[in-house]
């Protein structure tokens, strides 16, 4: 059993558009997995059909082998959802969304309140509890949508671009309890363009392009397919590389190099190389990581 299985999942939209054109997307019980893709990519479409917010057109969609069509409230209690926009009520009190929430769900206001505290406190929003949703911070926002995503307890958590407008420290914060929750069992989809994201947290990925899945692997392999990785360099002057070609550096203006460090090779041995032709590095710093490079390339194929 997976915790998502979908098989051949398109959608148009009554506008015409056609976002998703046979998906297969799996994820594995207790993975933390990535849809990867730019805007118009698919990705919240995919998520809105799979919370039952979006109707598909074809195809088959199970969570925890709960089919959609004909298991659809049971598909909605294994999820808890963060969507891409806020959509809480902003005069209400932080602890009464959370709280209302678990309504939906039948639970008990005693057992939800409970709840709601232990979610608070470890998302740092129980000072918060009394506050209304509009005096929050983007990022105090972003995670009362996590705190009232977890209150029914689900066994998926899927998140929108949870990141998109929180500033890094933030970010790390929560990444560190999105893993804390997947090490204690909870499965976790997000989707993201923040592709740091996926190589810090995620173990497998999948890209999405035009509403199609171009690349589906784990994170490690997917890291090992990319072939070199692109360096600036600043230099103090490109006096000495006049006549030089090498296939690896490329001198972009007087004082920048770009050179490419294949995956068996270290930066320290390409500065060395450099250093042999009097070549002074004065700083260096990646062009774009590795995961950015492979999706870039898997985008353009
Ligand atoms: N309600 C809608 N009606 C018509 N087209 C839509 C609607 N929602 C999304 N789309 C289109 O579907 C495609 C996929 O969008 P979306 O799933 O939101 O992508 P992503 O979340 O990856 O940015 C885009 O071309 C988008 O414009
Ligand atoms: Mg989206």
């Amino acid at each position: 059993m997976q915790a998502i299985n979908i098989k051949k999942l398109s959608k148009t939209y009554e506008d015409g558009t056609q976002a998703l054109t046979e998906v297969d997307l799996s994820v594995a019980v207790g993975d933390f997995a990535a849809l990867l893709g730019v805007n118009g990519a698919g990705k919240t479409t995919t998520i809105g059909i799979l919370t039952g917010l979006v109707k598909k057109t074809s195809g088959q969609v199970s969570v925890f082998g709960f089919d959609l069509d004909s298991q659809l409230e049971k598909v909605k209690e294994q999820i808890g959802v963060v969507p891409q926009e806020m959509n809480f009520n902003i005069f209400e009190n932080v602890i009464d969304i959370v709280v209302n929430q678990a309504g939906y769900y039948g639970i008990p206001r005693k057992t939800a309140l409970a709840k709601a505290e232990e979610i608070l406190k470890k998302l740092n929003l129980w000072d918060k509890r009394h506050a209304k949703g509009r005096e929050l911070s983007g990022g105090m926002k972003r995670r009362l949508m996590i705190a009232r995503a977890l209150i029914h307890e689900p066994r998926l958590l899927i998140l929108d671009e949870p990141t998109a407008g929180v500033d890094v420290e933030l970010r790390r914060g929560m990444w560190d309890y999105l893993q804390e929750l997947n090490t204690g069992g909870v499965t976790i989809l997000l989707t993201t363009h923040y592709l740091e994201e996926v190589e810090q947290l995620c173990k497998n990925a999948s890209v999405i392009n035009k509403g199609s899945i171009i690349l589906s692997d784990s994170v490690r392999n997917l890291m090992s397919t990319v072939e070199s990785e692109v360096y600036l360099v600043n230099i103090e002057s490109t006096e000495n590389l006049k006549n030089w070609n090498h296939q690896d550096v490329t001198v972009k203006d007087e004082n920048t190099l770009e050179i490419s460090v294949h995956k068996d090779h270290s930066v320290t041995e390409a500065l060395k190389l450099l250093e042999e032709r009097g070549v002074i590095a004065i700083s260096i710093r990646p062009k774009s990581n590795r995961m950015e490079e492979l999706f870039l390339n898997a985008v353009k194929q």
